[in-house]
């Protein structure tokens, strides 16, 4: 979604924002533009496009200043086009505004500033920041701030920029997360860590309704009550660093090879072979809690709500506590009962997704006990949540999630062994796992070894209209992931089921034009899994076979074999989603497809 990045200091600021604003084009974006200071007034430029075309276009010597704030914008409030692109204006362009978020109350805001005689000139909620900044400014850029946080209603991260402030950008949080980075004689403003990588040392999140003032030399934090704070300052440690492509032609690759070392650091820290236990002590659920619960929902969208199906099977097969998958955006609809007793669980890559961020504050308002499954702790959920369980996977880049997808299996394996471990059904179980969860990482380093047969299939489907992708039990949200993948990235219309609803109508689509992928691996669906495949033979339907090695069956049953090595079906579904995430990158590489950043999707989705 969109993309915030500011600059003040000693260089010029344009490269630093062109650069950022690259940076943070992973998000998704249709437009972008930049602020810049220069000679007593704001110069912008912005505009519909890929910084690519739109950079080129914007001349170093009309835009020589060192400070100025830029953006992606992901269009919601009015189409893509250069009026609506950030930043965002007053009529006599002394403000200028980027904005993350959504201001609830605009149509009231924008009627009252009409009744003024304010021109709004745009669709977008933005603008009108613009205007109320630039009428309450009288010099105090934190009282014409604190303004906005008394008029404006929603979540909102912002950038602004006045004409007679040179080198200064006045940063305002409300619920979308933002950050000032601290450099040499130079400080920044992003709305994640990406842009500020290499050039900041520091970063300060900026909390809940606080203002920031950051000029080259310093950053000065202040509450809604217009009271100075104290600024904490945070490194950015070594993993947060990392976000090159490592030789790779994508993110996704990049990604996709990432998860064995992934897997291997969050098992590793987090089981104690020596007394058999899992240690998640950090999560902070004491046991007693966890006998407590008589109820888990877990709540996510898309890749994360296929994560939570897999979470609610293990966490109600191992724990033994009734747990159910949802997605958020249902969640407050169906009016969940809620107390203590019931364990919430908001699994977010990002922990900022909209949706998942109203349903779990929807179980917090109800009493519920709630986690975070994240992979970025000082998120708006992360500060949400009574506890939060780091799924450690490092900057994901790439829109279609991976490697978080597979981090998110574990934790919530891991979550319920805990939680086995507490309630006193997981006798031997850990014993029983914890070989497989060792071996986990070697296991899905075989499927990437075998990309080449991966290939193949992908030439066979990438002329596709429609694919089927089918799996049972733990699999089943395997099916669904696969399929997810396939679609957000290659464009080919793919529908992933349980393989049990195949005869309650999908099985009408089998052809031969519509290839099915169905992960039949051993264990206790396989038998069933291939009752599915043979129905699919029997009408002349091409199949795409995910089978464990050794399947005397497989070869006569598919047209394509994809092998995965024998697991614990506890940890099928790690291994079994690798072969169909090469599956769909392989596949939309082929049909020239933009694997990193699909066509209207963004990577975090911060509106409903
Ligand atoms: C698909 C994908 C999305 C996200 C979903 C939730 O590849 O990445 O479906 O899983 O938008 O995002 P997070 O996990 O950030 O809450």
């Amino acid at each position: 979604m969109c993309g915030i990045i500011g600059y003040t200091g000693s260089s010029q600021a344009l490269p630093v924002l062109v650069q950022g604003i690259r940076l943070l084009s992973y998000r998704g974006y249709d437009s972008a533009g930049v602020a810049i200071w220069q000679d007593g007034s704001l110069r912008i430029r912005k505009d519909k496009g890929r910084i690519e075309d739109l950079a080129p276009r914007w001349s170093p010597d009309e835009l020589a200043g060192t400070t100025g704030i830029g953006h992606t914008r992901w269009a919601t409030h009015g189409v893509p086009n250069q009026v609506n692109a950030h930043p965002q204006h007053d009529d006599g362009e002394t403000v200028a505004v980027v904005h993350n978020g959504i201001i609830e109350n605009d149509l009231a805001l924008r009627e009252a500033l009409e009744a003024d005689g304010v021109p709004l000139v745009s669709d977008t909620d933005t603008e009108v920041f613009a205007h109320l900044f630039a009428r309450a400014f009288d010099g105090d850029p934190v009282a014409a701030a604190r303004h906005l946080l008394e008029a404006c209603h929603g979540a909102f991260a912002l950038a602004i920029q006045h004409a007679a402030m040179p080198d200064t950008i006045i940063a305002v949080r409300r619920g979308s997360p933002l950050l000032v980075g601290v450099g040499v004689r130079e400080n920044l403003v992003a709305s994640d860590l990406r842009p500020l990588v290499g050039r900041a040392d520091a970063v300060i999140d900026l909390g809940e309704d606080q203002i920031a003032i950051v000029t080259p030399d310093d950053v000065r934090l202040f509450d809604a009550d217009g009271a100075e704070i104290t600024a904490e300052r945070r490194p950015i440690d070594h993993s947060e660093r990392d976000i090159g492509k490592d030789g790779y032609p994508h993110f996704m690759l990049k990604e996709i090879h990432e998860q064995p070392d992934r897997i291997y650091e969050l098992v590793a820290s987090r089981i104690d072979p020596k007394h058999q236990r899992v240690r998640l002590e950090d999560v902070g659920i004491t046991d007693e809690q966890w006998r407590a619960f008589d109820r888990v929902d877990l709540i996510g969208c898309g890749t994360a709500f296929h994560a939570c199906l897999y979470g609610a099977y293990v966490l109600e097969g191992l724990a033994g506590i009734p747990s159910r998958a949802l997605m958020a955006h249902e969640y407050d609809a169906r009016k969940p009962h809620l107390d203590e007793r019931v364990l919430a669980i908001a699994v977010s890559q990002s922990g900022e997704t909209m949706d998942t961020k109203i349903a779990i504050q929807s179980a917090v308002d109800g009493g519920a006990h709630t986690l975070g499954v994240l992979n970025v702790r000082e998120s708006v959920i992360g500060r949400t949540v009574n506890g939060v369980l780091d799924i450690h996977a490092g900057p994901e880049v790439a829109v279609a999630s991976t490697k978080v997808y597979t981090q998110m299996l574990c934790g919530l394996l891991l979550l319920a062994l805990r939680g086995a471990q507490a309630r006193g059904t997981g006798d031997g179980l850990l014993a029983e796992i914890a070989p497989a969860l060792k071996r986990l990482p070697d296991d899905v380093r075989t499927v990437l070894g075998r990309f080449d047969r991966v290939r193949e299939a992908a030439r066979d489907v990438r002329r596709a209209g429609d694919m089927l992708f089918l799996g049972r039990g733990f699999d089943a949200g395997t099916a669904l992931e696969g399929a997810l993948k396939m679609k957000e990235i290659s464009y080919i219309h793919a529908e992933g089921y349980p393989a049990g609803e195949m005869k309650h109508g999908p099985i009408a689509l089998v052809s031969r034009e519509v290839p099915t992928v169905a992960i039949a691996t051993s264990g206790p669906t396989r038998e069933r899994m291939i009752g599915n495949v043979r129905e699919v033979r029997a009408r002349d339907g091409e199949i795409i076979l995910v089978a464990t090695d050794g399947d005397g069956d497989a070869e006569k049953l598919a047209d394509f074999v994809l092998w995965v090595p024998e697991v614990h079906p506890l940890v099928a579904p790690v291994v079994n989603v690798v072969p169909l995430q090469l599956l769909s990158y392989e596949t939309a590489r082929l049909r020239g497809c933009d694997v990193d950043q699909p066509r209207n999707l963004a990577k975090t989705v911060t509106v409903q």
